[in-house]
């Protein structure tokens, strides 16, 4: 399958000396969600920059549908749909004229329906008349993803949609997201909230320092990295660990009153855990498991590969 978007070897280096991307290798398929998780300065607006023609790499390939940049720019410009990370300033104009001129911008036939069926879903419809300038921060990012969509793009990117947007935009988003999706539409976008990626994607990459640190499946990430704990909390306490779970990852809380034992992902093990409490004769009055966060393993990503 050609890659919707394919990335190889890209570095970038803005003209103060900073080095923003240094060789980042990635291939996005078509119809997936792919979120792009890294803290503040990690490079994710740079990247998406420089695969929407924002930003001018200082070396390396970008492809757009198996067709490379610059040569296809403007091929590749009307399959893309972009949500910035910033609200930039608008006009004057309605919000109907500004959705139905982006779409004009890109050389696409008028469509009325299409239109009114992207401010229905945005919630805009009854706001097509009002002035951009005259909604709420809230609002005016609703018409630029209704601009970015206008030209039917199918490759969507959405650069932090969830920066200082409330809840229920935030809802309206995901769900718009997984209506595209569902439309066949590539969705990218980046975020450094968690939720946001555990939530929406279908792969997460990992970005820190201008590089790629982990590409994974979501499922599989949290399957991989992510641990399970039983937590017994013990009748009586105790001062050392027993030695039947010396040999795995157990720990005690500091009044020897919970015992934490790691059981990988394993469910099975539990059982084992049971008999050798029941063996070594120890009592306890509940048991509980708990899971890592997708955070736990951010977290223990950035801090292994730094
Ligand atoms: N035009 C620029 N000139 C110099 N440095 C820049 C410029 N744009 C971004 N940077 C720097 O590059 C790094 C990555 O920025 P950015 O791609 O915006 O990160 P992110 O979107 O992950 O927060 C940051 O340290 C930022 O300060
Ligand atoms: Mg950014």
């Amino acid at each position: 399958m050609t890659p919707a978007v394919s990335i190889r070897d890209l570095y970038k280096t803005y003209d103060s000396g900073f080095q923003a991307l240094k060789g980042v290798n990635l291939d996005i398929f078509p119809g997936e969600i792919f979120a792009l998780l890294g803290p503040n300065g990690a490079g994710k607006s740079t990247l998406i920059g420089a695969i929407c023609g924002l930003v001018r790499p200082s070396s390396g390939s970008i492809a757009i549908d198996g067709q490379p940049l610059p040569q296809h720019y403007r091929e590749a410009r009307v399959k893309i749909g972009l949500v910035p990370q910033d609200l930039v300033s608008q006009g004057f104009e309605s919000v109907w004229s500004a959705v139905r001129f982006s779409r004009g911008l890109f050389g696409k036939a008028p469509d009325a329906a299409l239109l009114e069926r992207l401010l229905r879903e945005l919630s805009l419809w009854d706001k097509r008349e009002a002035s951009t300038l005259e909604l709420s921060g809230g609002m005016r990012r609703r018409v630029m993803i209704a601009k970015a969509l206008a030209h039917e793009p199918t490759i969507l990117f959405l650069d932090e949609p969830s920066a200082g947007v409330d809840i229920e935009l935030r809802m309206d988003m995901w769900a718009m997201v997984r209506r595209l999706r569902d439309r066949g539409v590539t969705i990218v976008l980046t975020t450094h909230y968690l939720e946001e990626a555990e939530q929406m994607a279908d792969r997460i990459g990992v970005i820190s320092d201008g590089q790629l640190r982990l590409v994974e499946n979501k499922a599989a990430m949290i399957r991989r990295l992510g641990r399970r704990r039983v937590h017994i909390s013990l009748t009586y306490p105790l001062a050392i660990i027993p030695t039947a779970f010396s040999s795995q990852h157990a720990s005690l809380d500091e009044n020897g009153r919970e015992l934490i034992i790691e059981i990988g992902g394993e469910q099975s093990n539990i059982e084992h855990i049971l008999n050798h409490l029941s063996a070594a004769k120890i009592r306890f009055t509940d048991l509980r498991t708990s899971e890592s966060s997708l955070e736990d393993i951010f977290i223990n990503i950035l801090r292994s590969t730094q």
